[in-house]
């Protein structure tokens, strides 16, 4: 099993230098705004949801679970209360949303499009990392079928709403892991075959099918005032973190991530200068990548492939037309 980079080759140290470049001060009134943001419950969704709604935005926690999804919604109403004492009643609400299948996403798009309300803003940024080899409810390797499939079906079944309800935004988290994929950036034909890869090159082919997708699809909105963008949020202390440290099992590493780690607050940044910052539109930003505190950088070189970003579309929607016919996207 082969890295595409070797860790030499990684941009992770480029997160230490740049520049904060954006601020919860710098949000604007998002009032009439209505926004999803997907794993809301926990970690960079729930600091996205709290600072959208803050700012007025109308926010549908997409979670997978009712319990966490309650707790954190009253978790954020009080937090809101406490920070932004000016702000008017936050409006938030719980969209069931399981992205480990596709036909259950496909309904948790349905129920929010039967609500008949715009949609300005999709934060795509529910994820799961470096977990052990299993399969999805549609029999797909889960890191992939969660942090790209999943986030497929639901952006483009919401796709027309996004584009009635223009100017809006689409954001996607991926990772500076996404430099290290499997050899071949993405292996269509062995994606479900375990020999092939390590859970954290699983992780980081994933992660590459966030930007390939972010890409093809401003592609296609070229013409549309729909801007998708890209986030690497930084080194963040949230319970997706925790994964890494119980892996590597070593007190050198949890010291250091507990040190260098960012704080939700801060780490939430990037996103949601792709998510609110008028800069955005102004500038026409488009398809690009995104590392701490929102600067732009280049991916890697299989970021750019458009070949490959076609692949990963069609071979996308080809499961989608499989594993759910042609009631999918
Ligand atoms: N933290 C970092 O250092 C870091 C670095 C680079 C990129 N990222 C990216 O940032 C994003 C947010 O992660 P985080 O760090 O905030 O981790 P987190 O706290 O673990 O949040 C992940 C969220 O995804 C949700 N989720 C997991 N499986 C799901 C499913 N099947 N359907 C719907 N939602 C599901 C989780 O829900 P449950 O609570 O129900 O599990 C949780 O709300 C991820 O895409 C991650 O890859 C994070």
């Amino acid at each position: 099993m082969m890295f595409s980079n070797s860790l030499t080759q990684l941009q992770w140290w480029k997160t230490l230098i740049t520049p904060v470049q954006f601020s919860h001060e710098q949000i604007p009134d998002l009032s009439g705004k209505v926004a999803i943001v997907t794993g809301a419950n926990s970690g960079l969704g729930y600091a996205t949801t709290v600072s959208l709604a803050a700012h007025g935005a109308h926010v549908f926690l997409a979670c997978r679970n009712e319990e966490r999804a309650t707790e954190a919604i009253a978790k954020a109403r009080k937090e809101i209360k406490e920070t932004y004492p000016n702000s008017p009643e936050p409006k938030l609400e719980f969209l069931e949303l399981d992205l480990n299948d596709m036909r259950k996403t496909r309904d948790a798009a349905n129920e929010f499009l039967d609500r008949g309300l715009p949609l300005h803003i999709l934060v795509c940024n529910s994820g799961i990392m470096a977990i052990p080899f299993a399969l999805s409810a549609d029999g797909i390797e889960s890191q992939f079928a969660v942090n790209h499939m999943g986030h497929f079906v639901f952006t483009t079944i919401l796709l027309d709403r996004l584009k009635s309800s223009q100017p809006s935004r689409i954001v996607l988290l991926s990772s500076m892991a996404h430099e290290a994929t499997v050899e071949s950036g993405i292996d269509f034909l062995t994606l479900n075959d375990p020999s092939k890869s390590t859970s954290f090159s699983r992780y980081g082919r994933s992660k590459l099918a966030n930007i390939l997708f972010a890409k093809a699809l401003a592609r296609r909105l070229s013409n549309e005032r729909v801007y998708v963008n890209v986030a690497h949020p930084g080194y963040v202390n949230t319970n997706q973190i925790k994964y890494t440290k119980r892996e590597f099992k070593d007190r050198v590493t949890q010291a250091f991530s507990d040190l260098v780690a960012m704080a939700p607050e801060k780490g939430v940044l990037t996103q949601l200068y792709l998510a609110t910052s008028p800069e955005i539109e102004s500038r026409d930003i488009r398809g690009r990548y995104f590392i701490p505190i929102a600067n732009e950088i280049q991916p890697s070189s299989y970021a750019h492939d458009e070949e490959l970003q076609e692949k990963l579309w069609a071979f996308s929607e080809d499961l989608v037309r499989e594993k759910i016919g042609a009631q999918g996207p």
